[in-house]
């Protein structure tokens, strides 16, 4: 088998990646070790930047999340009992984000990758690359327990944290990484959103995030232990914690209904630079890793594979590598701005378990000051919409 592009994982980061390439005439192959129903039911994020939501439109594959997605034009910050609204629209020039969750990026994103008769072959096993240093790449796989070569002129390793791209270049990479001392309990509920926004609540018990999917559904976050056993929390316990973070002063109430899933997450911030080596790209969480409270990790996968793009279609169109031995940079240079927002959220609203009494005086100064100042406001909105690409 012979294509251009190798890509390996078909989650946001291949898919749209395979997708920009077909409509350049750019033939690639995807290459995914998991179920297509898992990757498509899997619940991730939920957060769509501006510019990610106009990109997938301009692919063409923006058509249900135009009707079904929910444009927000602001945030709410709660601590102390009240809420304070960051008015995106306002602060950034008219910016909003949309609440479209992964699962069903995904799942538009493989109907138009088959309708467009592009190669996505799920369930594959024993993927391995190899020859990238030289220019005869090689991506060796199992399908149906049949072992196949392909072979292309570049690989992109869009195959998330625990793939098998950056560990093949580990000898060429250095990490810069930071683990967080918690992690979030997630849960999806059969209620209608108790807010038309996001809350994102700091409490002296710990952080809090009401989100949703849908006007059916709600999302919601509380912070928790890195090793918290999900199975200490029966639904009651979880509401009774989520009742006591989101506390409101102001008349509001969150309102309950059946949870049909829950899990814990852990946070961790991380980078492996260079994003490349020879003819082998990572892309998306294959070469970094943000914590959610910025809700980046999708939108930042988005990012990276429209610069691998254009590098690669000027690659084809005049044989010239400029773009491509710029992609590493010109991608690390948003990733680390955007590491600086997460990381900031991140220590803005959690409680640190070493925290003294003055760290907590100071994170509630600078909730105040996020929420009093334009200029705080406005450098948390402008970060929230995304940054210009
Ligand atoms: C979500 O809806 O899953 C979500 C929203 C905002 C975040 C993180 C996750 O910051």
């Amino acid at each position: 088998m012979h294509t251009q592009v190798g890509i390996i994982g078909a989650g946001p980061a291949g898919l749209v990646l395979s997708h920009l390439l077909h409509l350049k005439g750019i033939e690639s192959v995807v290459l995914e070790n998991r179920p297509r129903q898992y990757c498509e039911e899997r619940v991730r994020a939920g957060v769509l930047e501006q510019g990610t939501v106009d990109l997938l439109c301009e692919m063409g594959v923006g058509e249900r999340l135009k009707k079904e997605g929910l444009v927000h034009g602001g945030i709410e910050l709660r601590f102390g009992g009240k809420g304070h609204r960051i008015d995106f629209r306002e602060l950034t020039g008219g910016k909003t984000i949309t609440i479209y969750g992964q699962s069903e990026v995904l799942k538009d994103l493989t109907n138009a990758r088959l309708a467009a008769g592009g190669q996505v072959y799920f369930d594959v096993d024993d993927v391995s690359v190899h020859d990238f240093v030289g220019n005869k790449p090689k991506i060796r796989f199992a399908r149906n327990s049949k072992p196949e070569d392909l072979t292309c002129d570049l690989i992109a390793g869009c195959d998330g944290f625990h793939g098998i791209c950056r560990p093949a270049i580990s000898q060429a990479l250095t990490i810069y990484e930071r683990e967080y001392p918690f992690g979030w309990l997630g849960i999806l509920a059969e209620a209608p959103p108790s807010s038309e926004e996001l809350i994102y609540a700091y409490h002296e018990r710990g952080f809090a995030l009401l989100s949703m999917r849908s006007p059916q559904l709600s999302r919601l976050y509380i912070q928790c232990s890195p090793e918290e056993d999900i199975h200490l929390w029966p639904d009651e316990k979880i509401w009774g914690e989520l009742h006591k973070r989101l506390e409101s002063t102001e008349g509001w109430k969150l309102i309950e209904g059946p949870i049909t899933q829950k899990g814990v997450t852990g946070m961790r911030s991380f980078v492996a630079e260079p994003m490349q080596y020879g003819n082998l790209f990572l892309a998306g969480d294959a070469a970094h890793i943000v914590p959610p409270t910025g809700a980046k990790g999708l939108n930042l996968a988005v990012a990276d594979v429209r610069v691998l793009a254009q590098a690669i279609v000027e690659f084809y169109k005049s044989g010239k590598r400029h773009l491509l031995n710029q992609y590493s940079a010109t991608c690390l240079r948003r990733v680390w701005k955007v590491q600086r927002f997460s990381w900031w959220m991140t220590s803005m609203f959690h409680l640190f378990p070493d925290a003294s009494p003055f760290d907590q005086k100071r994170q509630m100064a600078e909730l105040d000051y996020v929420t009093s100042s334009r200029a705080g406001a406005q450098t948390l909105a402008e970060n929230y919409v995304g940054l210009p690409m």
